[in-house]
């Protein structure tokens, strides 16, 4: 029955309206406009339902929902030119960060959306996403925020609207109790099987890309967790 709970989707200013309120508050709030060939972004009416007529969301798509400031896409997209990548990310600095990174490397196969992660249906057709990556999200460890928290049961149903069929979704964090926790509800569905699932990423021989969180705990010793589902 939880699966089934719509997933609770916290309140998102527009870049618009965020200029409007405090035009001095955040300068990356103006400066995304600079990448506007990169970045896409909530703010204007009817936007979304435009976007998923853009061809390059046909797919198929590799996302990274909470993508930072995009070095693992930038290294990920260099490694495969053929694919079609996508990152949602709500910062304006790390939005900005990452198009910039992407201008620079002549990066042309990337593609950023400020927009929140839970509402990632609404910009992309289902079944055309053949990987999704979610790289420590947010942990949200006190209980009581626990709510707001990325993967929970409902985000199953996204997943399962989003990825094509045998499509994969990869979930790494460092977070013990958040992977502990979600791998309850991970290995119980069953549209999904578990393909991949460690404790100690960076001692196991899995192909991986280490995002910026990832190299910081792994400085600190910290191990990764990781584990991989297929859509069946
Ligand atoms: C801990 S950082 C990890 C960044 C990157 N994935 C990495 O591994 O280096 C989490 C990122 O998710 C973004 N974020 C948090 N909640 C989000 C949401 N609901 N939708 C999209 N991005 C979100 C944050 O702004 C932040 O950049």
């Amino acid at each position: 029955m939880d699966a089934l709970k719509k997933q609770p989707i916290r309140k998102l200013r527009k870049p618009a309206e965020i200029l409007k309120l405090n035009p001095e508050r955040n300068p990356y709030s103006t400066r995304i406009f600079e990448y506007a060939d990169l970045i896409w972004f909530d703010g204007v009416e009817s936007a979304r339902s435009d976007l998923k007529n853009i061809e390059f969301l046909h797919g198929p798509l590799v996302v990274d929902l909470g993508c930072g400031s995009g070095n693992f896409l930038r290294q990920f997209a260099l490694r495969y030119p053929e694919k079609r990548f996508l990152g949602f990310e709500l910062r304006f600095k790390r939005l900005v960060f990452a198009a910039k990174k992407l201008k620079k490397g002549e990066i042309n196969n990337v593609r950023l959306i400020r927009s929140l992660a839970e509402v990632a249906t609404e910009w992309i057709r289902p079944g055309s996403v053949e990987l999704l990556h979610v790289n420590f999200p947010d942990p949200w460890p006190k209980k009581k925020h626990r709510k707001n928290r990325l993967i929970q049961p409902a985000f199953l149903e996204t997943l399962h609207q989003l990825l094509m069929s045998q499509g994969r979704f990869v979930f790494k964090t460092d977070h013990q109790e958040y992977f502990q926790s979600s791998l309850e509800f991970l290995q119980g569905d069953s549209r999904f099987e578990v393909s991949h699932l460690c404790h100690d990423l960076h001692q196991s021989e899995i192909e991986n890309i280490p995002t910026e969180f990832e190299l910081l705990f792994k400085s600190q010793g910290l191990p990764v967790y990781y584990v991989e589902l297929q859509k069946i």
